[in-house]
């Protein structure tokens, strides 16, 4: 399993020392949430703070856009030298369009499904992402519980994957823990997001690690 820790619930008045034990873990990426208070309602940081991230972080990043009008950003993503630009469906009219634009600007392109959104909305797309990044819980804020009802759309995925020949990775956020990570890793997730799992934990590399051996 992929590991992707979120900094939403890292120490934001200290954050070198929660990104030292980042780039030490067996963590393969670090999910940046980008929100704007107007498609969710609340507001994390910007590319201020992503730029100062980057400069000490090791880990690809994962660049997961809360925001409206996603498509504006792709240059300032791009700066970041960002693995993954992740937007929403719900959030972006022409999916088709920015995906092309995130990997003409050299990133892997991944689009972000809010809990009520079907994984079939993404049908005449999936060939052209590099990851599917299904919430789990409503997006904007850390430690809400799980949305047990992902774990099928996860299968749903799955098959619609394997059966396309995409070669999009599954990335699963919100609520993720050991017990309902072993759900989504039975169900066919590639990665998955832990941030108040992995920040809150008394030892955060054990929790890296119980999520990387599912
Ligand atoms: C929520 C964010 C998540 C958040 C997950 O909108 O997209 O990445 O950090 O937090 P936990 O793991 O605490 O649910
Ligand atoms: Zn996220």
């Amino acid at each position: 399993m992929q590991v992707s820790p979120s900094l939403l619930s890292a120490d934001f008045a200290n954050l070198t020392p929660d990104l030292e034990m980042i780039n030490a873990s067996e963590a393969d990426l670090l999910h940046l949430d980008v929100m704007d208070g107007v498609f969710v309602p609340n507001i994390s940081f910007g590319f201020p703070v992503m730029k100062a991230v980057a400069k000490v972080c090791r880990k690809p990043l994962d660049v997961h856009l809360m925001i409206v009008e996603p498509q504006n950003w792709i240059s300032q993503v791009r700066d970041l030298n960002a693995e993954y630009m992740v937007f929403h469906q719900e959030a972006c009219t022409h999916i088709h369009r920015t995906v092309q634009a995130i990997h003409a600007a050299g990133m892997k392109a991944g689009v972000s499904l809010c809990p009520a959104t079907p994984v079939g909305t993404l049908e005449d797309i999936i060939g052209d992402l590099d990851q599917v990044l299904l919430m789990s819980v409503n997006p904007g804020f850390g430690g809400q519980p799980f949305i047990p009802h992902v774990v099928e759309k996860v299968r749903k995925l799955r098959r619609m994957i394997d059966e396309s020949g995409s070669k999009a990775l599954i990335n699963v956020d919100g609520g993720v823990n050991a017990s309902t990570g072993a759900l989504l890793a039975e169900a066919g997730a590639d990665i998955l997001v832990a941030g108040s799992y992995v920040f809150g934990a008394p030892n955060p590399n054990e929790a890296i690690h119980s999520l990387k051996v599912l």
